[in-house]
C-alpha cells in the first residue's frame, strides 16, 4: 500500500520527528512511503520522492521540514480538487497524511469530505487546533520565547526600561501567556482580550510608583488594540497577504511601545521575536509528542480511520474527526489569564 505524506503551513519544530516516526511505523505496516514536496503543491504539481529509513535518517532533532511546505490550498486553484484526485489515482496512492495547522487540515478535512483517504496530525506553533490539548511545535516556541523574555529582564532591569516583546500565535494567545507566565512579565495582552492601553499605562505607572524600575510587556501578533475612545479594537497588520490569502500579522509591538512611552514617560523599548521562535531544534517534549503523533497516524491509515486526526487527550494519543479540530479556534481559557494577572504589579 502507498501512503504520501505532506508537511503544510508554517514550519515548525518537530515536523521532521512526525516524518521519521511515520515512516518508521510503515515498515511494520509494509507500507510504501511516498513524500510530497511543499504541502498540498506536492500532489497539484505531481513533485513527490520516495521516503525510506535511509531518506529520513538523522532528522528527529533538525527543525524546519525535509519535505518542504507552502500554504498553497487546492480549493483556491483552479480544478484544484480534480488535480489532486488525479494525482493520488496516477500513482496509486492508498492514503494521504497531513501534517499541519488550520489550514492545511481544513483543505484535508474537505477533502476527506469528498471521499479522500487523509489521516490529519496537527502541527502549529500557535496551539490554537481544537480537538486536541497541544500541538507540536509549540513547547519550542514558548521555551524559545520565554528564553528571551529572560533575556530581556536583564536589560530592562540594569537600564530601568520598559521592554515589550511581541510573540507569534495569529488569532489566539497561547504562546503570549505561557512565555508571559514563564518569563514573569508585568503585563500580557493578548487576542482573547482587547487591549486598553489606558489600563496598561496606569498599571505600568503604579508599579513604578510602589518601587519597580522596569516592566516587561508580553503581547502577542494579534492582539486588537484601540488608541482612541472613538476608535474600534484594531488587528496590526503589515498590510501584506501571506500565500493563502490571509493578512499577514506582525508590528502591534511597536504601538504598544510608543503609546507606553507617551503615556507614561517611561522609556519603552520593543523586541519582536518573529520566526525565531519558529525555527531551530525542538525541545525533548515535542520530539517525544511528534514521534507519538506519527506512530498514531500511520496506526489510523493501517486501520482504515479516515478523516481523521491523532490528538493529545491527557496523555494519551487518540483520533478525533479533522472537522471537529478545524471548525473554530482554541482560545486561551480564562483561568490561564486569571493565574497571570496574580503576578502583575
Ligand atoms: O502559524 C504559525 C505562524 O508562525 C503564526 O504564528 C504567524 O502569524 C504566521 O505563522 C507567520 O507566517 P509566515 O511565516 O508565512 O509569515
Amino acid at each position: 500500500m502507498k501512503v504520501a505524506v505532506l508537511t503544510g503551513g508554517g514550519d515548525c519544530p518537530g515536523l521532521n520527528a512526525v516524518i521519521r516516526a511515520i515512516v518508521r511505523r510503515a515498515t511494520a505496516h509494509g507500507f510504501e512511503m511516498m513524500g510530497l514536496r511543499d504541502g498540498w503543491k506536492g500532489l497539484l504539481e505531481d513533485n513527490h520522492f520516495r521516503l525510506t529509513r535511509e531518506t529520513t535518517s538523522g532528522i528527529l532533532h533538525r527543525g524546519g521540514t525535509i519535505l518542504g511546505t507552502s500554504r498553497v490550498n487546492p480549493f483556491k486553484v483552479e480544478n484544484g480538487l480534480e488535480k489532486v484526485k488525479r494525482a493520488i489515482e496516477r500513482n496509486g496512492i492508498h492514503a494521504v497524511i497531513a501534517i499541519g495547522g488550520e489550514g492545511t487540515l481544513s483543505a484535508a478535512t474537505r477533502m476527506s469530505e469528498e471521499g479522500l483517504r487523509i489521516v490529519g496530525v496537527p502541527k502549529t506553533i500557535d496551539n490554537d487546533l481544537n480537538g486536541t490539548e497541544f500541538t507540536f511545535g509549540f513547547d519550542t516556541a514558548v521555551a524559545i520565547a520565554t528564553e528571551a523574555v529572560d533575556r530581556l529582564h536583564s536589560t530592562a532591569e540594569s537600564h530601568k526600561r520598559v521592554i515589550v516583546c511581541e510573540v507569534m500565535g495569529r488569532h489566539v494567545g497561547w504562546i503570549a501567556t505561557y512565555a508571559g507566565i514563564a518569563g514573569g512579565a508585568d503585563v500580557i495582552l493578548v487576542p482573547e482580550i482587547p487591549a486598553d492601553l489606558e489600563r496598561v499605562a496606569e498599571h505600568i505607572q503604579r508599579r513604578h510608583a510602589g518601587g519597580r524600575t522596569f516592566s516587561i510587556v508580553v503581547v502577542a501578533e494579534g492582539t486588537r488594540i484601540k488608541l482612541a475612545a472613538d476608535q474600534n479594537e484594531q488587528l496590526v497588520t503589515s498590510g501584506a497577504l501571506d500565500e493563502a490569502g490571509r493578512p499577514r500579522l506582525g508590528g502591534v509591538g511597536n504601538i504598544v511601545a510608543h503609546e507606553i512611552e507617551r503615556r507614561t514617560g517611561f522609556e519603552t523599548r520593543v523586541s519582536v521575536l518573529g520566526h525565531i521562535q519558529r525555527g531551530g531544534a525542538p525541545t525533548a517534549h515535542d520530539r517525544v509528542l511528534a514521534t507519538r503523533y506519527g506512530v498514531h497516524a500511520c496506526d489510523m491509515v493501517a486501520r482504515g480511520e479516515f478523516g481523521k486526526m491523532a490528538a493529545l487527550k491527557g496523555n494519551e494519543i487518540i483520533s478525533v474527526d479533522l472537522s471537529a479540530a478545524t471548525k473554530e479556534l482554541k482560545k486561551v481559557p480564562k483561568e490561564f489569564f486569571e493565574v497571570a494577572q496574580v503576578f502583575f504589579g
